[in-house]
């Protein structure tokens, strides 16, 4: 399978950075063809301006020549990874605005969706699994990204997966980052 493992931090050197590292690693010690989309080191804008804006009125809005790249990327891979720090209980903005303009109307919802096999969100938290259900943010979370982006996209199997701890240090990050390999290394498991 090609996979889109898609990084959203402002450093490729972070933790993030070398969990996306290990789990591209893992992904083609199964076998896997992979594809990084460093969407800061890219120089991606997550600001949706008219030319990406969805027209309600047409199914075949041609997009900003910067989006119709991102889509072909996307749309060439069976399936698709994102790896980003939690900030404020959600994902990172730079994020948030890759699904915005790129996940759009007549490519991923509307009168076409996405026929991705699989996807895999990878959240790093600094807090821990209690607390996320204590506040009902794992639930949150989970809702927005998995049923609200990745089924709402026509894409049926879509996962969920934290790292917690990631600012404990000591022996945490290289915990972490053998975690990252094996999800990357079974991510077809099942298909
Ligand atoms: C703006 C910001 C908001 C954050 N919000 C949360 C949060 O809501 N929940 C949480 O568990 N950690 C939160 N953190 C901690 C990050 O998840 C943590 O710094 C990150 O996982 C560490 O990975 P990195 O070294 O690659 O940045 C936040 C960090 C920043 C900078």
């Amino acid at each position: 399978m090609q996979v889109l493992v898609v990084m959203a931090h402002p450093r490729p050197d972070s933790l993030t950075g070398q969990i996306a590292k290990a789990v591209i690693e893992g992904l083609q010690a199964a076998g896997h063809e992979t594809e990084l989309a460093d969407l800061y080191a890219e120089g991606f804008d997550p600001l949706i301006l008219p030319a990406d804006e969805p027209d309600q009125t047409t199914d075949n809005k041609i997009y900003s020549e910067a989006v119709q790249s991102e889509i072909k990327r996307l749309e060439r891979n069976q399936g698709v990874i994102l790896v980003f720090p939690i900030w404020w209980w959600s994902f990172p903005a730079m994020l948030k605005g890759w699904i915005d303009r790129v996940w759009n109307k007549d490519v991923a919802y509307g009168s076409r969706t996405l026929k991705h096999k699989r996807a895999l969100a990878i959240g790093l938290s600094a807090s821990d699994g209690p607390t996320y259900a204590k506040r009902g943010y794992d639930t949150a979370i989970e809702t927005q990204i998995v049923t609200g982006i990745f089924n709402y996209c026509g894409i049926a199997d879509g996962r969920f997966a934290y790292l917690h701890h990631s600012t404990a240090g000591g022996e945490r990050p290289a915990e972490m980052i053998q975690e990252a390999y094996e999800m990357g290394r079974t991510f077809s498991e099942g298909l």
